[in-house]
């Protein structure tokens, strides 16, 4: 897809975002997320382009950034690009008055909080394990697992590292409150595991009081292959 040109305003609302939550994923933010923000080198001051991102992400872990106009896309759609290790970028940008939060993610969210991480090839394979699953699911109750789990822990989820615990959700990464509630303990946690995370519903268009926390990379991975792995097998 040819990219696109963004207005001024647009621009300043990316520069005021990055502003406000830069210092605040260097206190809080998971030592993963960081190690990939300053491989990835976002632009403070304006919309990084697809070009900028595809020169960085595809030879670090293989993964492709595209850009939709679709502002929400759906699960199926969703993994249909996953599979093909294809990260979808939204055109939408929240407004001025949504600086704090936005109930929809937007191209702040896509870039910021996500496309850091895809700078390292271990959290890319944590990503890869969900579409297989999403594609060989039988019914509805599998995929919203399917889903959940993702969203609990690469979307919302905690990390402890050396005993501290840190912001590790890229639903987290680019938002505001939610951002300094989650990190400052003043959240309810829980470890994440199947048992605690299958059967609750997921929490999308209002700030979350209950969170996950994960131990590393390998235990969420560990914890994941547990329920993703038997139905990737059966494809
Ligand atoms: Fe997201």
């Amino acid at each position: 897809m040819q990219d696109i040109e963004f207005t001024p305003e647009q621009h300043k609302t990316w520069a005021e975002l990055y502003r406000r939550q830069e210092p605040k994923v260097r206190q809080h933010a998971s030592a993963l997320y960081l190690e990939g923000f300053d491989k990835l080198q976002l632009p403070s001051e304006e919309i990084p382009t697809l070009l900028y991102l595809n020169s960085k992400i595809p030879a670090a872990s293989g993964w492709t950034v595209v850009r939709t106009d679709v502002r929400f896309t759906d699960a199926d759609e969703w993994y249909k690009f996953f599979d093909r290790h294809e990260f979808l970028v939204t055109n939408y940008m929240r407004s001025w008055e949504e600086l704090d939060w936005t109930p929809e993610p937007d191209m702040f969210h896509d870039i910021f909080g996500h496309l850091p991480f895809f700078m390292l090839p271990a959290y890319a394979e944590l990503q890869e394990m969900f579409a297989p699953a999403f594609f060989a699911s039988e019914t509805d109750e599998e995929r919203e697992n399917i889903k959940r789990l993702a969203w609990y822990s690469t979307e919302f989820g905690m990390i402890r590292e050396n005993g501290v615990m840190k912001v590790f959700g890229t639903g987290l990464m680019s938002g505001g409150d939610e951002f300094v509630n989650a990190a400052e303990g003043k959240l309810e946690y829980e470890a994440f595991t199947l048992d605690n995370v299958l059967g609750v519903e997921k929490v999308m268009y209002e700030q979350h009081n209950h969170l996950y926390v994960i131990e590393s990379l390998d235990q969420c991975k560990a914890e994941l292959a547990k329920y993703l792995g038997p139905i990737a097998a059966r494809s």
